[in-house]
């Protein structure tokens, strides 16, 4: 037996077993449910239900409190449906999402872009298509079932070509990997990779992308959190369509540190040869070798210094889950933005883990 999920209003549909996950059975049907970590602890797939029976899974507070969840909101990717269900997301587009597939990849190069950031080049099989939104993420796929995501950081497969009379071209994504010391996938990257080392990815994944609009564009990221951002840049800058390539943009980048902004120079360079991008960098810790004269303090901030009345704009959010879920709440409490118009993925770890929040409903 199977039921039908409405989304509103896009008046998108698509069905679901009994009991089946309402996110997984959305992904499969290409529907462009907005997620990110699909573990009940980021509440990017948090949206309102006006009718049916679901029943909510385990999940961190933080994503879900008590309170949205007695008014009606739910986390479709730790919720069941047991009947037809009616749910309100005004983030669903009305076309469909690139197909998500399995794959392997093989590593062109690492290079360290900061002492704690890795530059991964992923070679794709010349045999299969890939095809992704700018700012969308991938899976690796390790032993144990184990995954662990990280956004692609160009707009598009990059090709590269292999000989002099350019007769083959070997395509590839980008990827920046900060190292967290004692992770299982990073010290691996970190410590123990192989030259041409095969992976198995699965994508492209998540919700994170831009939504068509006219309005301008706050983009704003902590630390690597700059990956799909980059891409996004990217999409606007080489796109067809006159309306996005003259958006403006305000990119604001936070990090610690000169040496985390391990990008600066691209940055910078894209904001000079593309005048409707700013780039703000805002630095929480200076060194005083860094000889900083910028901004300082912490990145969402800035964003709110500058832009009081964000009731206008749409913010594109991704980095730190600290960032992400200060961002999200002060803008809608501060500056009045909608919550529709807030769209993020925040870089949860396994610290993260529902398992590790004490006030979990279960
Ligand atoms: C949608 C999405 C996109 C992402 N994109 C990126 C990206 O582009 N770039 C990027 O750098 N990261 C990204 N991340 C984060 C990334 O997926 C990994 O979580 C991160 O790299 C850590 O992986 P790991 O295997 O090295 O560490 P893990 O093994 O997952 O451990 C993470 C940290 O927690 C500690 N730890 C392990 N287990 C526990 C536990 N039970 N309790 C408490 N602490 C524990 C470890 O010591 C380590 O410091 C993204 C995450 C998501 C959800
Ligand atoms: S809480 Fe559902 S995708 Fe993160």
């Amino acid at each position: 037996m199977s039921f039908t999920v409405t989304i509103e209003p896009s008046a998108r549909q698509f069905s679901v077993p009994q009991g089946g996950n309402i996110l997984a059975a959305g992904i499969q049907a290409g529907i462009s449910l907005p997620y990110g970590c699909k573990d009940g602890a980021c509440g990017s797939c948090r949206c309102k239900k006006i009718s049916g029976t679901v029943v909510q899974g385990e999940h961190q507070a933080r994503a879900l409190s008590p309170e949205d969840a007695a008014n009606g909101f739910i986390l479709t990717c730790c919720a069941s449906a047991h009947s037809d269900i009616v749910l309100e997301s005004r983030q669903v587009l009305d076309v469909g999402m690139p197909a998500v597939k399995k794959m392997p990849v093989r590593l062109m190069s690492a290079e360290k872009k900061a002492p704690d950031v890795m530059l991964l080049k992923l070679q794709l099989p010349q045999t299969e298509t890939f095809e992704f939104r700018a700012g969308q993420y991938i899976d690796f796929l390790l032993k144990d079932g184990q995954k662990r995501s990280y956004s692609i950081a160009n707009d598009k497969p990059q090709v590269q070509a292999v000989d002099d009379a350019n007769t083959s071209a070997l395509r590839f994504i980008e990827l920046h990997v900060r190292h967290m010391p004692g992770g299982l996938f990073t010290d691996h990257l970190f410590h123990a990779l192989k030259d041409k080392e095969i992976f198995r990815i699965e994508g492209p994944l998540g919700g994170f992308f831009l939504r068509p609009s006219d309005k301008p564009m706050i983009f704003l990221a902590s630390g690597t959190g700059f990956a799909p951002i980059k891409a996004l840049i990217e999409q606007v800058m080489t796109s067809s369509d006159e309306a996005l390539k003259h958006r403006p943009i305000a990119l604001y980048w936070g990090a610690r540190t000169l040496a985390d902004l391990y990008l600066f120079d691209w940055a910078q360079q894209t904001s000079i040869a593309w005048p409707q991008l700013r780039f703000i960098p805002v630095l929480s810790e200076p060194k005083a070798q860094d000889a900083w004269q910028g901004r300082t303090g912490w990145v969402h901030k800035a964003v709110l210094e500058d832009h009081p009345n964000l009731s206008g704009h749409q913010v594109y959010a991704c980095g730190a889950p600290v960032m992400v879920d200060a961002a999200r709440k002060d803008f809608m409490e501060q500056a009045q933005l909608s919550g529709d118009e807030f769209f993020a993925d925040a870089f949860l770890s396994l610290a993260d883990t529902p398992k590790n929040d004490a006030q979990a409903p279960k």
